[in-house]
């Protein structure tokens, strides 16, 4: 079936009505705090801009986030690592993200917010795929992610034709990280860049209108994204791709010793949050903190009879 003939393509089954209006608010190149919703993915693609993308998982990050020109965010599933300290994403649930979800919803009203489904949320049926997607929608989120395709097309096509904008994830997915035999990089062999192919491909026609590569060669990330009509989102996936999503905490260097090839780092929060507590620490305990400009006086007597 060619792309324009599939029937469930998202960019067809939007009503024409509601497409017109999403185009009148197209995107602006210097959005700073300003929306973007599900039509700019594709016409970013169609018009070869780049699209950012960072994750964020709580209200004061996300203030930052607003505040800056990333085009949208990104509640993932790896706050089950970054935020409470598990070793990998299977510990996320709903409750979890619903509540990561709110509180960047908070803190960015303005952004594009995508939300992780957790680990298995969307393989035990229909009706707990639907409460987890209600869940995060009703908390602030314009989209969900999923990851993979094989075995729940019909459900991707369920929530898409229930209104609710669906971004995949293929590649290395970190919610299989025990079938797959660890965090390893994906679709090495042509055999499996023609699966990575054939599986995006069923991605789009499911409805989803952007997709997630996460740690793929980059010539294979370039060929599925020349194949797609919808936008490629890369994490390791190299520069032929639509848009790049980088983990908040690594790309601001708040996670130190992790240093994968594809990581490159903004900022070293880490040290400069450590070197802060240390001279806080520091001028406690030397009596130099808090000064007298930093401390309340008394009302002077006479203007306390007076009060
Ligand atoms: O949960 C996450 O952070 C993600 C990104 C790596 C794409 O899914």
């Amino acid at each position: 079936m060619s792309r324009i003939d599939c029937p469930t393509c998202f960019s067809l089954s939007v009503g024409s009505r509601q497409a017109k209006a999403y185009r009148t608010m197209a995107s602006n190149p210097e959005r700073i705090g300003s929306a973007m919703n599900v039509l700019d993915f594709q016409k970013m693609k169609d018009e070869g801009r780049k699209i950012s993308m960072v994750t964020c998982y709580d209200y004061s990050s996300a203030r930052a986030v607003a505040e800056s020109s990333i085009d949208c965010i990104l509640v993932g599933d790896s706050v089950a690592m970054t935020m409470h300290g598990f070793p990998n994403t299977l510990s996320a649930t709903t409750p979890m993200m619903a509540l990561h979800t709110a509180a960047v919803a908070r803190g960015a009203q303005s952004k594009f917010i995508v939300a992780d489904l957790p680990f298995l949320s969307y393989r035990k049926g229909l009706k707990e795929a639907m409460d987890s997607v209600h869940e995060l929608m009703s908390t602030g989120a314009h989209a969900v992610k999923l990851e993979g395709v094989r075995g729940h097309a019909e459900i991707i096509r369920h929530i898409v034709d229930s209104g609710v904008p669906v971004m995949g994830h293929l590649g290395l997915t970190p919610q299989s990280v025990h079938a797959l035999g660890g965090m390893k990089i994906q679709a090495r062999t042509d055999a499996a860049v023609k699966i990575l192919a054939s599986e995006a491909r069923e991605l789009e026609c499911a409805g989803c209108f952007a997709l997630v590569l996460e740690c793929v060669p980059a010539e294979a990330a370039k060929q599925v994204t020349n194949l797609l009509k919808i936008p490629t989102i890369g994490i390791g996936a190299g520069s032929g791709v639509s848009g790049q999503v980088l983990v908040y905490q690594d790309m601001i260097g708040l996670n130190p010793g992790f240093k994968p090839k594809f990581l490159r780092t903004y900022a070293n929060a880490f040290d400069t949050i450590q070197a802060a507590l240390n001279a806080y620490d520091h001028d406690v305990k030397s009596g130099n903190f808090p000064n007298d400009s930093e401390s309340y006086s008394q009302i002077p007597q006479f203007n306390r009879e007076a009060a």
